[in-house]
């Protein structure tokens, strides 16, 4: 990865639980946190690929940053438990969250199964739930700042993606709630909901031949995204930058979602 993540001077010293921290959208969220300094407890169903990924970006690491990767799968709400107290245990302290974990897969409304709905369902809005359940009791009376990872697709219609879509918009509603009943305690949910991402996510939808010409001018800024470009807004809204911003959806599209 080539990207040099924006630097929010506040979040050094601080330590962030990232799921689906792997690869993609995931594994740039913890390049930018160990960039700004930052101690990240990061976990993936993909536990090899997760160890691979952690001493890889270990070198990344500025001021002290340490990577502390696991197995987890968000669908189990005592990974996420683990997940925290292993921050708790190694950092001494949980400052911020992200819900980053998804999968994607193709199905018309007639055909899809319970069982992909279910699935579906399970990790982005159950996972969403479960990370902010363990996140705020392990954050303690100092609070912290949690970011939801949606998608566009909660607002748009495209063809096939109903299952998918359908748990993102659950996501992008939730953040809400989580929000409003959260705040009192000191913490702010919020959520990005990215656009076309370049991820293996999104090539696979293609058949891993990268996104059609059309697809691209659609995009206003007549591009696809970088995951780098989600996490630099996603550490906008852990920082202090963002301090009174909670319950918001920020659009990370290129001006997709108008065309
Ligand atoms: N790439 C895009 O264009 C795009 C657009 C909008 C939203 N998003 C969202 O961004 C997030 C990251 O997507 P990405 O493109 O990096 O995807 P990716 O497929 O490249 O990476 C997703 C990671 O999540 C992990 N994961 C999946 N299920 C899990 C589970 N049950 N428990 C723990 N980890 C699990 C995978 O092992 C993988 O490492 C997802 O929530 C996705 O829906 C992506």
């Amino acid at each position: 990865m080539t990207y040099e993540p924006t630097v929010f001077a506040d979040m050094a010293g601080r330590t962030v639980a990232v799921t689906g921290a792997a690869r993609g959208i995931g594994e740039a969220h913890v390049l930018a946190l160990v960039r700004n300094g930052v101690n990240v407890v990061a976990g993936d169903l993909d536990e090899e690929a997760m160890a691979d990924t952690a001493k890889r970006l270990g070198e990344e690491c500025r001021g002290g940053a340490t990577i502390v990767p696991m197995g987890i799968d968000v669908t189990r709400a005592e990974d996420h438990h683990a997940l925290a107290q292993h921050a708790l245990e190694r950092f001494g302290t949980l400052d911020g969250w992200i819900n980053n974990a998804g999968r994607y897969a193709l199905g018309d409304v007639l055909e899809t199964s319970g069982a992909e709905f279910t699935r579906m369902h399970e990790v982005h809005v159950l996972g969403a739930s479960f990370g902010v359940q363990a996140a705020v009791p392990a954050m303690g009376k100092s609070g912290g700042a949690i970011v939801n990872v949606a998608s566009i697709a909660a607002y748009v219609v495209r063809a096939r993606s109903g299952a998918y879509s359908a748990s993102k918009a659950a996501v992008e509603h939730l953040t809400k709630f989580q929000a409003v009943e959260l705040g009192p305690r000191g913490v702010r949910v919020n959520a990005v909901a990215p656009g076309m991402i370049d991820t293996d996510m999104l090539s696979s939808l293609n058949g891993g031949n990268g996104m059609p010409q059309s697809a691209v001018e659609s995009v206003p800024l007549r591009r696809i995204g970088t995951p780098g470009e989600v996490s630099d807004t996603v550490l906008f809204l852990l920082s202090d930058a963002s301090r009174f911003v909670t319950g918001h959806t920020l659009v990370v599209d290129g001006g997709g979602r108008h065309r």
